[in-house]
């Protein structure tokens, strides 16, 4: 399943220019700057869809990780079993003119456009490294598989950081949207509450709808410091579920 990158067309390299340019103007001062310099560290283009072979050669040299190529949806244990080593699943398709506000399921604009540039963060794959491996050890636990995946959620996909005095944007799922990059910090709606292990496995998540809660890190270190007391808080939900 590589990329076939002779076979992507002119609308698609049109569609990801659309995104990315009008992504780039409403990021501006909404999403962190450690994403932003990802961007440019990755060698994202305006006007054309990234390369893999290209992408992963920057990669390659930063933090050891890569882009693995996928055909949609990847099953809980293989998507943790290659993040725990250091590769990024990504769809190769991108959605059509007619569907630029909507879509089904992610496709490489959101894969790549929200997801890669983070890559080159070392505390943050860390993280994503470190918490991969916890799932794993549980993985046949199916309460466990949704304690973790409620944390990726709430962090990789979904997750605020305080920049001096501001709140901006890491997570993917909003970085990635054109509604959600400006309703996650401006509207009145949403719950915005500190990083907290226990009240993010407390919360089920919503998909296909804006969030009504997010969490804030402190910092890409503090998710990485984090890992440690996950892996015992996990211990510590999944025997009072035994009990
Ligand atoms: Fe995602």
């Amino acid at each position: 399943m590589k990329q076939q990158y002779k076979l992507y067309t002119a609308e698609n390299h049109e569609v990801w220019s659309i995104l990315f340019n009008k992504q780039m103007v409403n990021l501006k001062g909404r999403a962190n700057a450690a994403y932003m310099e990802g961007i440019e560290l990755a060698g994202f283009e305006p006007d054309r869809i990234p390369k893999f072979s290209e992408v992963n050669e920057r990669l390659a040299k930063l933090t050891g990780w890569s882009i693995y190529e996928v055909p949609g949806i990847v099953a809980d244990d293989h998507f943790f079993e290659l993040l725990a080593e250091k590769k990024f699943p990504a769809t190769t398709w991108i959605r059509k003119m007619s569907e630029l506000e909507y879509l089904e399921e992610p496709d490489m604009f959101h894969d790549v456009f929200g997801h890669v540039p983070l890559l080159v963060n070392q505390p943050y794959v860390d993280f994503l490294q470190g918490i991969s491996r916890i799932a794993l050890k549980h993985i046949k636990n199916p309460w466990a598989v949704e304690l973790m995946s409620r944390l990726y959620w709430f962090t990789i996909e979904f997750g605020l950081i305080k920049e001096q005095n501001h709140t901006e944007i890491y997570g993917a799922g909003i970085l990635s949207s054109i509604g959600e990059s400006v309703y996650s910090l401006e509207s009145p709606l949403p719950a915005r509450k500190p990083f907290d292990i226990q009240a993010i496995f407390d919360s089920p998540y919503i998909k296909e709808k804006f969030q009504v809660e997010y969490y804030i890190i402190d910092s890409f270190e503090q998710l990485y410091h984090s890992i440690d007391a996950i892996e015992v808080q996990l211990e510590v939900a999944l025997a009072k579920v035994e009990r």
